[in-house]
Order: structure tokens, then C-alpha cells, then sequence
């Protein structure tokens, strides 16, 4: 199906930037070195110096950065990783990838990130990572997080999947936890031109096992160290998210305009809207609302040629391979709740102010009728 507008139109950026990446894919191609070269050495240092962080190891997507930084503090058969249910399917496919086992905690209804009170209670001898999934771009409470994971000794793993450049406490994403996970899927906030994800950190050792794990553990070439995988993010994609960093900052606050403009637009005494606290800067990966009636409004929204998203209409707690861990309908109220009403509006950095004033009208014309 074709829409008039789109939640999220990727060609516009492509298209702002067609010369410089295809003068970067003649370089690389020229280059004749595609994997671990140069290109991927450049990102990372420039990765690195946007986070104002020592350390990024480029992998292959976001879901493999998660398992590897999960596997770096040492998570494994029998350990226990500490997240939340209203996350994508990656956050629980990096802890299974360990043979470790999700221990599943609510969110808080305001932000859709981890209720930070309802941690503590959860914590064993068995825990050996904590992992806040930033959800939407919004930062999790880290500092309370923090606090618990020094009290108990447990490394921080961030998802950071989504919070490219967000901020709390004047602090980036990323720069909160032992290790963060980054994922570059297209659609991402920094998105490559096909699967890529990186692992930032402050810690010498963990870059160290990181980049051996990353390449099957080979300090040189055909001599292992100690286990390992094939992700590695490669010179064409590193090439392309070198030039796109660089514009990060910029498509961030354009969003952040869109988001005002839809504060100013939508009708707030039918759809609950995204919060911000004076100490947050949200990069509004997506722009989500509370609603009633949601399946009929989408229905509506697309006979005005207008797309949109849930993310996500299940929390993990019910998917089939999660029905080991023995979690029942009713467990997590607030997720439940929030996979029914939440809805993503169209929003991308080049989107047109139009857009917004189409959509905020479309909802006030189906709940007014
Ligand atoms: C919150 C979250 N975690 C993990 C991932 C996994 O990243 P990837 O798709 O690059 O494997 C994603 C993105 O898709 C995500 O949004």
C-alpha cells in the first residue's frame, strides 16, 4: 500500500546527501579494503568524540552490540538481566543469545521506561547486568539506576538503541552505563543503509575483548584469544555513518520542532502527548501519543492517506518464546495498557510543517466527528 504521507519518508535524507555517500561508496569500493579498515577506525574515533567517551567498537547490528556488551560483563548460562517487557524483540533476543534469562519489570506509564522502584525487590545473586531500554529517545531515570547498580555491584548494560544524541542532565545517551548499545537500522535517529550497531564505553578492558569478540576473538590473524563471533560493521556502512554523524545534532532538533509543533497542534484532551522534564532533551526517535479507540483512528488516519506505527502492540512478557519464563497476562499492567493506546505519529527530521497540521486535524476530526 501506498500512503500520501509517511511515518517516516528515509528518501528525503538520502536525497539530501546522494552526492557525498555516493563519493563515499566510490572511495571505499576504490579502496579495496571493505572490513575492519580505516573507514570503521575513523567512525568509531568520531563516535566516540560526539559522546565525548575513550572507547566505540563499530559490530553488525544493535542487536548483536547488546550481546556482546551483555557477554563483556560477563552475562551467561544461568545469569539473570534485569529490563522491561515494553521494548522491541532485540533487548530479549541479546539476553537469550547469552542463554541468560530476561527478569522482566513494568514502566512507568509516563515515560515507558523502567520503574525504577520496582527493580531493587528483583535484584539476586543471579542478576548480572541491569539493561534500561531508552525508549522513544527518552533517557530511563539513570541516575536512580545508577545508584542501584553501584549499591549491588551490578554493570549497567544501556539500550540505547533508540537515544542517539538524546540528553539527561546535560549527559548523552550512551554515556550512562559500563557498556551502551547502539543501533544504526536505517530508520534510526543515525541510520546506515542497512544493519549496523556499535558499543560505546569508558573502559579499556571491555574495548579490548570487545573488538577481539567482535572478529572471532583473533588478537592476529588465525590466532584466537578467547571466544568470539562475526559482527563487524563494515567500511561502507562506517563510511556512510561518518558522514551522517555530522548531521546528527542538526536532524535532532528538527525533530525537537516537529515535537513542539505537535504539542501546539494535537488536541491534548483526546490523546495523551509525550512528556518532557526541564532536565531532558529527547531526540524523538518517535513521536508517540496515548489514545482511545486507537484502531479505528488508524483506520481513519489512513483513509486520509496518513501512516502510523505501534511500537510495540505486544509487550515481550506474551510473545511464544518468552513463555518459559512463566509470566502470565496481568503481570505487567502498565505495559499491557500502553501496547493498546500507544500510537506513532509521522515524524522524521525533513518532514513539512503540513504534515503536522493534516494530522493533528485528522484527530481532531475523528474524535469530534
Ligand atoms: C530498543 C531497541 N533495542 C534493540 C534494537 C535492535 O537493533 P538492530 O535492529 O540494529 O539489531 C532496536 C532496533 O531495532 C531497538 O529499537
Amino acid at each position: 500500500m501506498s500512503y500520501a504521507i509517511w511515518r517516516n519518508d528515509m528518501s528525503l535524507q538520502a536525497a539530501e546527501l546522494m552526492e557525498e555517500l555516493l563519493a563515499e561508496t566510490r572511495r571505499v569500493l576504490s579502496s579495496g579494503k571493505y572490513v575492519l579498515g580505516g573507514q570503521l577506525a575513523e567512525f568509531e574515533s568520531a563516535f566516540s568524540k560526539y559522546h565525548d567517551i575513550p572507547f566505540t567498537v563499530g559490530v553488525a547490528s544493535g542487536t548483536e552490540a547488546l550481546y556482546l556488551a551483555l557477554k563483556a560483563v560477563g552475562v551467561g548460562e544461568g545469569a539473570e538481566v534485569i529490563t522491561t517487557p515494553f521494548t522491541f524483540i532485540g533487548t530479549v533476543t541479546a539476553i537469550r543469545m547469552c542463554n541468560a534469562k530476561p527478569v522482566f519489570v513494568d514502566i512507568d506509564p509516563s515515560t515507558y521506561n523502567i520503574k525504577v522502584s520496582a527493580i531493587e525487590p528483583l535484584i539476586s545473586k543471579r542478576t548480572k547486568a541491569i539493561m534500561p531500554v531508552h525508549l522513544y529517545g527518552r533517557i530511563a531515570a539513570m541516575n536512580e539506576i545508577g545508584e542501584l547498580a553501584k549499591k549491588y555491584s551490578i554493570p549497567i548494560v544501556e539500550d540505547a538503541a533508540q537515544a542517539h544524541g538524546s540528553l539527561y542532565h546535560g549527559k548523552k545517551a550512551g554515556t550512562f552505563g559500563h557498556l551502551a548499545a547502539f543501533s544504526f537500522y536505517p530508520s534510526k535517529n543515525l541510520g546506515a543503509y542497512g544493519d549496523a550497531g556499535a558499543i560505546t564505553t569508558d573502559n579499556e578492558e571491555m574495548h579490548r575483548r570487545l573488538k577481539l569478540m567482535r572478529n572471532y576473538g583473533q588478537e592476529t590473524v588465525y590466532e584466537q584469544v578467547m571466544d568470539g563471533v562475526n559482527s563487524r560493521l563494515d567500511e561502507l556502512q562506517a563510511a556512510f555513518l561518518t558522514v551522517k554523524l555530522k548531521h546528527l545534532d542538526k536532524w535532532n532538533l528538527q525533530r525537537r520542532k516537529i515535537a513542539d509543533l505537535y504539542r501546539n497542534e494535537l488536541p491534548s484532551e483526546y490523546c495523551v502527548l509525550p512528556e518532557e522534564s526541564p532536565f531532558e532533551v529527547n531526540n524523538y526517535h518517535v513521536y508517540v501519543i496515548r489514545v482511545q479507540k486507537r484502531e479505528r483512528l488508524v483506520q481513519f488516519l489512513e483513509s486520509r492517506g496518513i501512516q502510523t506505527n505501534i511500537y510495540y502492540p505486544k509487550p515481550l512478557h506474551l510473545q511464544i518464546p518468552n513463555q518459559d519464563l512463566g509470566y502470565k497476562l496481568g503481570d505487567f499492567p502498565e505495559s499491557e495498557r500502553a501496547s493498546k493506546e500507544v500510537l506513532a505519529l509521522p515524524m522524521y527530521a525533513e518532514m513539512p510543517e503540513t504534515v503536522v497540521h493534516d494530522v493533528a486535524g485528522a484527530i481532531r476530526d475523528f474524535y469530534l466527528g
